[in-house]
């Protein structure tokens, strides 16, 4: 809010401004913007995507990439799934290793035939840009002092520069889809919102390596040296997760210490499970739960990461980001349809009780696959029970693959 201020007085009365016109105006080009872009073309709705990056960078993030089904299908509707149909793997388990012990958890039977699919997010993000600027659709990059403004009137504008032009983008409404660094949720007066987080005492050490899979599902292993993730890029790339203590850093993991480890952690029972390969990416991911509510101030949406955050552990985040949109795009369409605010003014509680229910999901996942404090005895056997519960009860793991696969919109 003070950057508004301070933005307003600084740049305003100094060059002449361009100004455009749209629909809705839509703040980041991540999958959340880049769905709800699509989705509102498809409507007949115009839209302008302004993403502070460059394309480039932004179709080479690599984040998690296993999409429930109600995210495949709405990226159908997004008319960006053709490469997701032939190239996505379909996962109807996965595996949940203890201590090396492992067990395939059967998603398909316990979730009453449901599945997940594998497919990068950064092939997802592709896919959305060539599609949406292929059929017209605008999305200007490398944008700069992006800031939202009068969103509380029914005139909102979005001012930017771009290739040295200041330019206003008057809208009817803007939708926040920035991710959690984002300008729009501190555009909006705190006293406006309240902000829920949880921060956990470890984090996650991710490498996308070229080794071929060494399985078919992904393994998630909790190990008394520490929580592992086995997950894939298909064909050819292994996506690798260690956890890891929260000041560690990367001088910290050279490849030899990072493969003993994973070997370790996944193995065990099954020593030659890991096969090694040139590490390409490396980082240290933290890990939060976050919610803003609500998702709205006047006429300023926020969806996606913009308003909540959820630590890695069962792939919920770009999920969740998509099952925003689908409620955010539903609102605006019935409203361009038929003048009904109705959707628009129930989409932070319609969209909040599928978010609470998701971080519920998510923490649950991490608090029971991660090793605890050492000095926390009692917490890491809850842990433990929890597991040996989870791994015999066909109630308990109806309750993981109904969660895993996805709640219902
Ligand atoms: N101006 C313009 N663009 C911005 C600004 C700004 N001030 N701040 C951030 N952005 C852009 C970022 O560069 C990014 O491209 O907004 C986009 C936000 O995208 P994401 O962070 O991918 O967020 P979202 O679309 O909500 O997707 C959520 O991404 O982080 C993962 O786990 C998360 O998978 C989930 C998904
Ligand atoms: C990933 O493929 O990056 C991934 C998969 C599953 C998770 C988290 C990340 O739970």
């Amino acid at each position: 809010f003070q950057n508004f201020q301070y933005f307003k007085s600084i740049n305003f009365r100094v060059r002449k401004m361009k100004v455009k016109r749209t629909q809705v105006g839509i703040i980041g080009a991540g999958p959340a913007g880049l769905t709800l872009a699509r989705l509102l073309f498809e409507s007949g709705i115009s839209t302008v995507i302004l993403e502070a990056k460059d394309r480039e960078y932004v179709e080479n993030r690599v984040r998690a990439g296993v999409l429930e089904q109600g995210s495949v299908e709405l990226l159908g509707r997004a008319k960006s799934d053709a490469r997701l149909q032939s190239n996505a793997q379909i996962h109807k388990g996965i595996e949940i290793s203890l201590n090396g012990d492992r067990c395939r958890v059967n998603l398909e039977k316990f979730s009453g035939g449901k599945h997940v699919t594998v497919y990068g997010q950064t092939e997802i993000t592709i896919d959305l840009i060539e599609v949406h600027t292929k059929l017209g659709g605008e999305i200007i990059f490398e944008a700069s002092n992006v800031m939202p403004r009068d969103f509380e009137t029914k005139t909102p504008v979005i001012q930017y520069e771009s290739n040295g032009d200041l330019t206003e983008l008057q809208c009817d409404f803007i939708a926040g889809c920035d991710g959690f660094h984002g300008i729009c949720r501190s555009s909006i007066p705190p006293s406006k919102l309240k902000f829920f987080e949880r921060l956990y005492p470890y984090s996650w050490l991710g490498i996308l390596a070229e080794a071929p899979p060494p399985s078919k599902e992904l393994i998630y292993a909790s190990h008394e040296r520490g929580f592992a993730l086995y997950s894939m890029r298909p064909p050819t790339r292994s996506r690798l997760y260690l956890q890891c203590e929260n000041n560690t850093t990367l001088d910290n993991w050279p490849d030899e210490v990072i493969w003993n480890e994973l070997r370790c952690r996944l193995g065990v029972k099954d020593a030659n499970l890991i096969q090694e390969g040139e590490i390409i990416e490396k980082g240290v991911t933290p890990m939060r739960s976050f919610v803003t509510e609500p998702m709205q101030y006047g006429n300023l949406f926020l969806a996606g990461d913009a308003a909540h955050i959820v630590p890695p552990t069962g792939a919920k985040g770009l999920n969740l980001a998509l099952s925003d949109i689908f409620y955010l795009s539903n609102a605006f369409t019935s409203f361009y349809d038929t003048g009904s605010t109705k959707e628009l003014k129930s989409y932070s509680k319609t969209a909040l009780s599928r978010i609470w229910k998701t971080e519920r999901f998510s923490w649950w996942m991490t608090s029971m696959l991660h090793k605890a404090s050492e000095t926390d005895n009692f917490e890491n056997r809850i842990r433990l029970a929890e597991l040996d519960y989870l791994l015999s009860s066909e109630a308990a793991l109806s309750s993981l693959a109904e969660n895993y696969t996805g709640l219902p919109y």
